[in-house]
């Protein structure tokens, strides 16, 4: 049961089939000419084609795979949570991030109160108040236009505008935006020391107003404004109103996040106003869309076709049966530099579990280690082992047909190397010069977009969204909640406390001696 979920016939059929086919080589399995034909999926409403037939899988693997994903009434509980079902049940709370980009949609009950109302009016706030900034109808205090936004957040209420503005900077037409979330005061120190109070504008991003990065970082933002006024360099965007107007924030310039929309998925919603002010309200309901063009195709899609599915019985089928423990991604486009820490939150910190939803231990494998880097730069530095190593890792390229920068022969080359790799990984190359040898046979699924716009970023975030989702439903586990999270802050606010006493209480050993070496104590 190391890896298996449990002993049902599914499990049980995907095991005998994991035999049968662990030592065939994706050589053998291309002797079939229509195999990108049988394993690739092209959804023109997303731009996208995934071509997902350099996996180690046959015809046999996905109907298997399949069976295991109807098993596990994926369909059922998607529309669950699009109809604001309670499906995190840890918390007892709805999940509701697919409402955020829900334009269609004119009502979705939560507690009996419609929340699209709740949403809209958010986002007419948002549409505003990023308006006014822009066009520098918002004044400081000293009556000056806004230059630059200073988002202070931390987690999902900083790596999903941060992939966002980095992502679309080729877009970027408004003010500059800076992102603060570490504790250390050098994060915060680097961003302020060439930027003027008077010019600068914060958006503070806390789903809860408690995080302490983001209070430290709050004070410190206040202290360098000096005589600016918070009322009018600063906006928050939390479910805490209380909180926020506590630290001075003016009431009017709050808005709202709601309990049904969870950290990491919470770049869609007024969290996403950095974002509507560096690229335009309108740029911003680009990227909505294309979120919820993926969320239709996850809603409507058989299980066959359906993108996130798929991604998630793949990732299912290393994880579980070939039992690799890790998953790289690999954007070939600079703007997506980002995008493997975003991931990396996205996925570890959703399926990073070992209690199933019954609160019962796990024996089994579940979520995967998340890494990777952009190409071609990844190819100079870990890409040796992805060929050669002793580790299998499946990776996922990601490129673009388009590019947004056209020079010279930049794009056909980074795209030569986009196709190279995955052949190479995948059919590797005999030498006499056993150095020299590839084995190949290393698994990965392509995505190939037209182009990198906002509506492309929208559906590119929300299909590894689902897929993470999916992969919870099949492990069992509540992907929304992160209690894991909680034990490493509740030491650190602790020490914190013996440490602005100089009263080090009795730890364990090396707690204790690091303590103790901190200080200086004999
Ligand atoms: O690290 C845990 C976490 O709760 C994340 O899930 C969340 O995105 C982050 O902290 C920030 O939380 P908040 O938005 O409440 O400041």
């Amino acid at each position: 049961m190391k890896y298996f979920v449990d002993k049902s016939s599914e499990w049980q059929a995907l095991a005998k089939h994991y035999e049968e086919i662990c030592s065939v080589h994706l050589r053998d399995l291309f002797k079939d000419t229509k195999r990108f034909d049988t394993f690739s999926i092209h959804d023109p409403n997303l731009s996208l084609l995934i071509d997902y037939s350099k996996n180690r899988i046959t015809d046999k693997t996905m109907h298997l795979l399949i069976d295991l994903a109807q098993k596990a009434q994926i369909k059922e509980r998607i529309a669950d949570m699009f109809s604001g079902k309670k499906i995190n049940v840890t918390e007892n709370r709805a999940v509701l991030h697919t409402a955020l980009r829900n334009m269609s949609t004119h009502e979705i009950l939560v507690d009996g109160q419609n929340i699209i109302l709740e949403i809209q009016k958010s986002f007419d706030r948002v549409h505003l108040l990023s308006e006014q900034i822009r066009n520098g109808k918002w004044k400081g205090s000293s009556g000056k236009a806004i230059q630059d936004i200073v988002h202070i957040g931390i987690g999902g209420s900083d790596l999903g505008p941060r992939i966002v503005y980095e992502a679309l900077r080729f877009y970027h037409n408004g003010p500059r935006v800076h992102f603060v979330a570490n504790i250390d005061g050098a994060d915060i120190h680097e961003v302020v020391k060439s930027l003027k109070p008077e010019t600068t504008l914060f958006i503070v991003a806390s789903k809860s107003f408690t995080t302490a990065e983001t209070l430290q970082n709050l004070i410190t933002a206040r202290a360098w404004l000096g005589k600016h006024d918070l009322k009018n360099h600063c906006i928050a965007i939390t479910t805490n109103k209380a909180a926020a107007q506590k630290e001075g924030i003016n009431e009017a310039h709050i808005l709202p996040l709601w309990d049904f929309v969870g950290g990491r998925y919470s770049l869609w919603s007024a969290i996403g106003l950095s974002l509507a002010c560096a690229f335009g309200f309108d740029r911003f309901c680009e990227l909505l869309d294309g979120a919820h063009a993926a969320d239709q195709h996850f809603l409507n899609t058989p299980y066959e076709k359906n993108i996130p599915i798929i991604l998630a019985v793949l990732g299912i089928w290393y994880n579980n049966f070939f039992a690799l423990e890790t998953h790289a991604v690999i954007p070939y486009s600079n703007y997506l530099w980002l995008f493997p820490s975003y991931l990396q939150q996205l996925d570890m910190e959703s399926n990073g579990k070992s209690v199933d939803m019954e609160g019962n231990s796990i024996q089994y494998q579940t979520g995967p280690i998340i890494w990777g880097a952009i190409g071609t730069n990844a190819q100079h530095s870990f890409f040796q082992l992805l060929h050669q190593g002793t580790k299998i890792v499946p990776l996922d390229f990601i490129g673009f047909k388009k590019p947004l920068v056209q020079i010279g022969e930049h794009h056909e080359k980074l795209m030569s190397n986009f196709f190279g790799q995955t052949k190479a990984l995948a059919f590797g190359s005999e030498h006499e010069n056993s150095y020299k040898r590839f084995e190949g046979n290393r698994p990965s699924t392509t995505f190939l977009f037209e182009q990198l716009t906002p509506r492309a970023l929208g559906s590119l975030l929300a299909l590894y969204e689902h897929k993470v989702f999916v992969q919870g439903l099949i492990w069992r586990i509540n992907s929304f909640d992160q209690f894991g999270v909680e034990l490493g802050k509740k030491i650190a606010s602790d020490i914190f406390v013996e440490m602005s006493e100089k009263k080090i209480k009795n730890h364990d050993s090396s707690t204790q001696g690091l303590l103790k070496a901190y200080f200086n104590f004999s």
